[in-house]
């Protein structure tokens, strides 16, 4: 066999042993534990990382971005907050359509094109790009936020 491809092999089952066996720390992840099958793991500290690069730091780590999809996900997330840890803003798996063609006119079903002069823009600030937030609390909640956002943390899951 070739050799690096061995080696790949050899740490990437590692990572996997050392996900499966709840190390608490992975690429500065903390293990919040396992509800439905599925792990959760959030960034401590943080890094400065949009929704963007939020989710390639969670697949670097063998994961990807949080989904909170039924009751026991998020009655077991609200109940991993901490006032010490696990305790802010932190960015999950959601997004709106947040490219601009993803736009179309109704009445002709076409993508609007990017017309010089006219520049795209929301009201209220909000730019059209908005992810979404999860925030632990002891009143847990989602916040919509612009994807080019740097000042949350991250939730990954395996
Ligand atoms: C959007 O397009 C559909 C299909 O042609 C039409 O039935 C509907 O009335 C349109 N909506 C608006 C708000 O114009
Ligand atoms: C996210 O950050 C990366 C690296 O700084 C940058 O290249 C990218 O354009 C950013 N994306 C968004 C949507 O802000």
């Amino acid at each position: 066999m070739n050799t690096a491809i061995f080696i790949l092999l050899a740490i990437a089952s590692l990572l996997l042993v050392k996900a499966e066996t709840g190390d608490s720390e992975i690429f500065n992840l903390i293990n919040l534990g396992q509800v439905e099958g599925k792990n959760y793991f959030y960034e401590q500290g943080v890094a400065g990382r949009n929704w963007t690069t939020a989710g390639k730091y969670c697949q670097e780590s063998g994961m990807q971005l949080a989904t909170i999809e039924t009751q026991a996900q998020a009655d077991f997330l609200k109940s991993k907050y901490s006032s010490d840890g696990f305790n802010y803003y932190y960015w999950t798996a959601a997004r709106d359509a947040h490219l601009p063609r993803e736009f179309t006119w109704n009445t002709t079903g076409t993508v609007p094109s990017e017309i010089s002069g006219l520049t795209w823009s929301t009201y209220n600030d909000m730019e059209y790009q908005t992810c979404v937030m999860y925030y632990a609390n002891s009143s847990p909640g989602l916040k919509l936020y612009p994807c080019d956002s740097t000042t949350s943390g991250v939730l990954c899951q395996t």
